[in-house]
């Protein structure tokens, strides 16, 4: 496994195995890794010849109070991680070789980055779609493997390369939970062990919400979101729910009436537990 920190090296590594015939993949990550991480790259490893693995805490997708600076960061650890789990290159650029002294050009999105996250982290997409944009014309990956944990990026990422016509094809695979359904995160490593135990009241209220859906067969959303705010208020009266929201999985659009939907139901939510923010999400059909 090689670490490379220049953009032009990985941009023509990646072009000799692309004119060799070989498939490459990039997992995006801000490092911190985690079994969520792992997970992405023995898929990634297992469908494709080379791996690349982008290590990165990107500054620009972090609001102004948000956790840059505290962001958790072992780059050693994560370059054993990485080594394990099969990666052939780890891509581990400097800001300044990410974005220079100047840099003009942003990616933005109207519509799909405006709901859920975006009412709490307004700008946050266009940094992610600003620093993916770069990962894709950086690696030049066949494929892109990314964590269904982060269900709006996904949306996004996905509605960007469909309307730039970004030749990548985009993968998406499950949430690797804790044993108490806590989805893994590299911010847990700032939670207590008593809210990580409490934080499992995060899984269980979306499974709450879909077995009120697929079993129950309600169909006004408003019960669900009632019942879900008094389960948390009871279990864990010290996490402020920021939102808990039933929506097309593509879209992200609300669905208010559940009555004749036939879609794919993203259930998302996310919550302060003390000063660190978690976000998770199930998705589903009835
Ligand atoms: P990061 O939070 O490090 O996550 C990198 C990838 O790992 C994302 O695709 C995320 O969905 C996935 N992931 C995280 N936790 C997971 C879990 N428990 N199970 C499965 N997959 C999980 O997401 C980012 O970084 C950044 O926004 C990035 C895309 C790298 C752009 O900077």
């Amino acid at each position: 496994m090689k670490v490379v920190k220049d953009i032009t090296a990985v941009q023509q590594i990646s072009e000799f195995y692309r004119c060799t015939g070989k498939k490459v993949a990039l997992v995006p990550t801000m490092g911190f890794l985690h079994e969520g991480h792992t997970s992405l790259m023995l898929r990634a490893k297992q469908e494709n010849d080379i791996l690349i693995v982008s290590i990165f805490v990107n500054p620009t997708q972090f609001g102004k109070g948000e956790d840059f600076d505290k962001y958790p960061r072992d780059i050693v650890r994560d370059f054993h991680i990485c080594e394990k789990s099969g990666a052939d290159y780890i891509f581990n650029p400097e800001a300044e070789e990410m974005y220079g002294k100047d840099h003009f050009t942003k990616v933005t999105l109207s519509n799909v980055t405006e709901k859920l996250e975006g009412d709490f982290r307004p700008g946050h997409f266009d940094g992610v779609a600003t620093v993916v944009t770069k990962l894709l014309n950086i690696a030049k990956p066949h494929r892109i493997y990314l964590g269904q944990k982060d269900a709006q990026q996904n949306a996004v990422l996905k509605r960007m390369i469909s309307d730039l016509n970004i030749d990548t094809e985009l993968i998406i695979c499950e949430t690797i939970r804790e044993e108490n359904g806590l989805a893994r995160s590299s911010r847990n490593t700032f939670l207590t062990s008593e809210q990580k135990d409490k934080a499992s009241v995060l899984f269980h209220v979306l499974k709450e919400g879909e077995k009120m859906i697929t079993r129950e067969k309600i169909t006004d959303t408003e019960i669900i979101y009632e019942k879900v705010k008094n389960i948390i208020k009871e279990k864990s009266p010290d996490f402020q729910l920021q939102y808990y929201k039933i929506t097309d999985n593509n879209s992200l659009e609300e669905i208010r009436d559940l009555n004749g939907y036939t879609g794919e139901i993203l259930i998302s939510l996310a919550c302060k537990v003390g000063s660190t923010r978690l976000i998770d999400n199930i998705i589903f059909t009835k």
